[in-house]
C-alpha cells in the first residue's frame, strides 16, 4: 500500500498549496485566478477522499504526513507554473509507475480511480498553463 499512501500524500502537499495559492494570489487576474485555484483544490479534496478510502477498502490504513511549507509570496505566474509541475509530475507518477503496478497486480479499481487522477492532474496542468499566456 506505500505506493498508495505516497500518492496521496503528494496529492495532499499540492492541494494545500493550491488552497495557499487561492489566498495568496494578487494581481490584475486575481478574480479568475483566486475561482480556478478553488475549482482546482475542491476538484483535489474529492479525489484524496476517494484515494484514501479506497486504501482503506483494500484493507490498510490511511497515512498522512504531510510537511507542506508554502510561503505564499509568489508573483501569480510563478504560482501557475508551479502548480502546473506538481500536477505534470502526479500524471507522469501514475502512467508510469503507479498505474502499471496495479495493472501487474490483477487491480483494476485502483487502475480506474488513478486513470481518472491522470484526466484531472493532465485537465487542471492545461488551465494553469493555458492561464499563463
Ligand atoms: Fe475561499
Amino acid at each position: 500500500m506505500k505506493t498508495l499512501n505516497t500518492l496521496l500524500n503528494s496529492e495532499l502537499s499540492l492541494y494545500l498549496q493550491t488552497w495557499n495559492f487561492h489566498w495568496n494570489v494578487e494581481g490584475p487576474h486575481f478574480a479568475p485566478l483566486h475561482e480556478l485555484f478553488a475549482r482546482q483544490y475542491g476538484e483535489l479534496a474529492a479525489l484524496i477522499d476517494e484515494l484514501a478510502e479506497r486504501i482503506r477498502a483494500l484493507g490498510a490504513r490511511a497515512e498522512t504526513r504531510v510537511a507542506a511549507e508554502v510561503s505564499g509570496a509568489a508573483a501569480a505566474p510563478e504560482m501557475l507554473v508551479s502548480l502546473a509541475q506538481a500536477h505534470e509530475e502526479l500524471s507522469r507518477a501514475m502512467r508510469q509507475s503507479a498505474i502499471p503496478e496495479f495493472e501487474k497486480a490483477g487491480d483494476p479499481g485502483t487502475v480506474d480511480l488513478l486513470t481518472r487522477a491522470v484526466q484531472l492532474h493532465d485537465k487542471a496542468a492545461w488551465m494553469l498553463r493555458a492561464s499563463t499566456r
